[in-house]
């Protein structure tokens, strides 16, 4: 975002001071920022104690060994028990856990109870395969109540998850699975999309060709659609799981045990493994859960609308609502699927209090009009909430107006794969809102914006965004790459032990803070990260590319959107390559090697690229003609004219 659209957001902007009738019931005051301020570490060890420790902490944190933490030193839990078991233990068993509503419309309603049973036969099934504390299990499936099992299951038997998206390709679930040597997959036969079954399984045999580290492959029936089959290695988890016991003693694990990598999009083609531990990161997810959406347990019902692909998904679907015994809907489907409307038809029947969605979405939601929620009967809702990309004034306003009856609090909440829970977003019946604003760091939390050589920016500038304290659900590393996970995040600013963040940022004149976006090479489509450089190795690897350039060009509903200008390779006429079907050939190609959601909105036939002098492709010049704004300084470009031949390219192919 751009310094001149950054001033207008901000002349926009409207100050909503809380609701009184909120704020009397609510979970957090204002006082808790004063309180970590006083004594951050006493802070989170209270916190800690939401969760049921075997064996408690000796040692809130250690950062001597930074940019290494280790949280809780000592103590042990199981995480699982904590977000199932103990709730059962409570006298909660009957409480539902998961309204499940699959896209066709069938149902499910699981209770704590039930949940417990199955994660224990889950388990069970595991370590009938021979898995082990410390072994890695990859999870691709759709957004059904195995797939929170399964995470739940490897959990509490202490297997490291990696949970890939499922409309990720053959070729990223493969590169996923290699680099964390998984043992076993856990996948479905088939996912619904917009109505139909499309194959699931056949993906994954074919990401897992030539691969034989994967022992098993453990397939859901979902969709019922044929499924290749590898006698010996695969089992249909009915013939697996079902007969197993529904009686499994949870083993407890070191705080600092290994939980979760979730794989996301660096600056470089090939994803991070981003790992995270148990007793730091189940901390913070609760806590977060807790305060950001002010949750009540046994009276709220919650909804999270993320994939359990992300990261939003494991720590506001998974861990921080389940341990703090919430009752949730988990919708499998897209949300036009069979009518627009169908979000708000199952807010009104499950009569939904909290709902936790994306900018985009919410965009979407504005561009199919306010008539389709005002249809339904919103009125159970009591707190809104958004997530993965800043939030604009306007969607903001129209978020509140139509879907918040004009009233309701919203958290804007920034955070990251890397962060693992919420780090900086209003605290609702505390906070005046901005709309468009995350305001400022959660009690507990520190975080600044600073200039280039790491000073804390005035009010009214803006500045890169870091975090000058460590948290407890902050990344432990990326798999398999010590070095990576320095230079990435800690090396910027290596002498003050700040985490870059990788966001711009600015603070108002009120010192609240505004997020800007990324200033790397990553790009935001619709919440999702892609890298620049992934969408180019995918472009250049198909047979008629020379080279590629991509960039992120804003657009009204993904945020931003993936432009590419490429060229074509000797022997590939100007006028073929830019022709419809070229074009088209080369988004699937790109769909096929990443996933869809890494299609190019737009693909350029150029003779040149930009470049500088040593070589560097100049992504800004490229930008302003993906947004269609007159072309910046060229002046540090090697071949000042090449610019033109773009420009002038681009008419004869139009
Ligand atoms: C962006 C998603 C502004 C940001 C939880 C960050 C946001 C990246 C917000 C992380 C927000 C996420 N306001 N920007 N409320 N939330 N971002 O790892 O650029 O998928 O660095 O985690 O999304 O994306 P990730």
């Amino acid at each position: 975002m751009g310094d001149e659209v950054l001033a207008n957001l901000m002349q926009q902007s409207q100050v909503f001071p809380p609701d009184e009738a909120f704020a009397a019931q609510a979970n957090a005051t204002a006082d808790l920022y004063a309180e970590a301020e006083a004594d951050r570490e006493a802070f989170w060890e209270k916190q800690a104690e939401r969760l049921h420790w075997e064996t408690r902490w000796e040692q809130v944190l250690d950062w001597s060994n930074a940019p290494f933490a280790k949280w809780f030193v000592g103590g042990r839990l199981n995480v699982a028990y904590n977000c199932v078991d103990r709730h059962v233990a409570d006298g909660h068993g009957d409480q539902v856990a998961i309204h499940w509503v699959g896209e066709p419309g069938d149902t499910r309603d699981i209770t704590y109870a039930q949940l417990k049973d199955e994660v224990c036969k889950a388990a069970n099934a595991l370590s009938s395969l021979g898995l082990r504390a410390g072994d890695r299990v990859a999870i691709q499936l759709p957004m059904i109540p195995e797939a929170i099992v399964s995470m739940l299951a490897c959990a509490r038997l202490g297997l490291v998850h990696s949970v890939v998206f499922g409309g990720f390709s053959p070729a990223a679930l493969r590169s996923r699975v290699e680099d964390a040597d998984a043992k076993v997959v856990i996948t479905a036969d088939g996912q619904y999309r917009r109505g139909k079954a499309i194959p699931m399984k056949a993906n994954v045999d074919e990401g897992l060709k030539g691969i034989d580290t994967v022992r098993n492959v453990i397939v859901v029936r979902r969709t019922g659609i044929d499924a290749p089959w590898t006698e010996g290695r695969d089992l249909w988890w009915h013939d697996l799981v079902d007969s197993q016991s529904t009686e499994h003693t949870p083993e407890a694990f070191d705080s600092e045990h290994p939980l979760f990598v979730l794989y996301t999009s660096g600056t470089t083609g090939k994803p991070k493994g981003i790992l995270h531990t148990s007793g730091g990161y189940l901390t913070q997810a609760a806590y977060t859960h807790h305060v950001v959406f002010d949750h009540k347990p046994g009276k709220d019902v919650y909804w999270c609308t993320a994939d359990i692909g992300w990261v939003t998904g494991h720590s506001y679907i998974v861990y921080g609502p389940l341990a703090n015994r919430a009752t949730q809907v988990v919708y499998e489907g897209t949300p036009n699927t069979p009518h627009e409307g169908r979000h708000w038809e199952i807010v009104q029947q499950y009569k939904v209090t909290i709902y936790y969605t994306a900018p985009t979405l919410i965009r979407t939601f504005m561009k199919w009009g306010e008539q389709i929620p005002a249809g339904y009967d919103l009125s159970s809702l009591r707190l809104l909430g958004s997530v993965g990309e800043p939030i604009n004034p306007e969607a903001w306003l129209w978020y509140r107006k139509h879907i918040g009856n004009g009233s309701l609090p919203i958290v804007d909440t920034w955070w990251q794969t890397e962060t693992g829970a919420i780090m900086i977003c209003p605290l609702p019946g505390a906070s005046a809102l901005k709309p468009g604003s995350a305001l400022r760091p959660l009690p507990g939390i520190s975080a600044k914006v600073v200039n280039e050589k790491g000073e804390e920016v005035p009010h009214g500038s803006g500045g890169y965004l870091v975090l000058d304290q460590p948290w407890p659900s902050m990344l432990r590393g990326i798999w398999g790459d010590e070095e990576r996970y320095r230079d990435t995040y800690w090396a910027r600013f290596a002498d003050l032990g700040f985490y870059f963040a990788g966001d711009g940022a600015k603070y108002d004149d009120d010192g609240d803070i505004w997020l800007l976006g990324r200033v790397d090479d990553v790009m935001n489509v619709s919440g999702h990260r892609i890298s620049t450089t992934e969408v180019e190795s995918a472009l250049v690897s198909h047979p008629t590319v020379a080279e590629a350039a991509v960039v992120g060009a804003s657009d009204p509903t993904t945020g931003q959107a993936i432009v590419a200008f490429v060229i074509p390779r000797g022997g590939v006429a100007q006028d073929e390559a830019s022709g419809e079907e070229a074009i088209k050939a080369l988004r699937d190609h790109v769909a096929k090697e990443i996933g869809p959601i890494a299609k190019p909105r737009q693909i350029m036939v150029v003779p040149e690229l930009p470049k500088t002098r040593s070589g560097k492709i100049m992504r800004r010049l490229l930008r302003d003609v993906a947004e269609n704004r007159e072309i910046g300084d060229v002046t540090t470009l090697a071949d000042s004219s090449v610019m033109d031949l773009i420009a002038k390219g681009l008419k004869s192919g139009s």
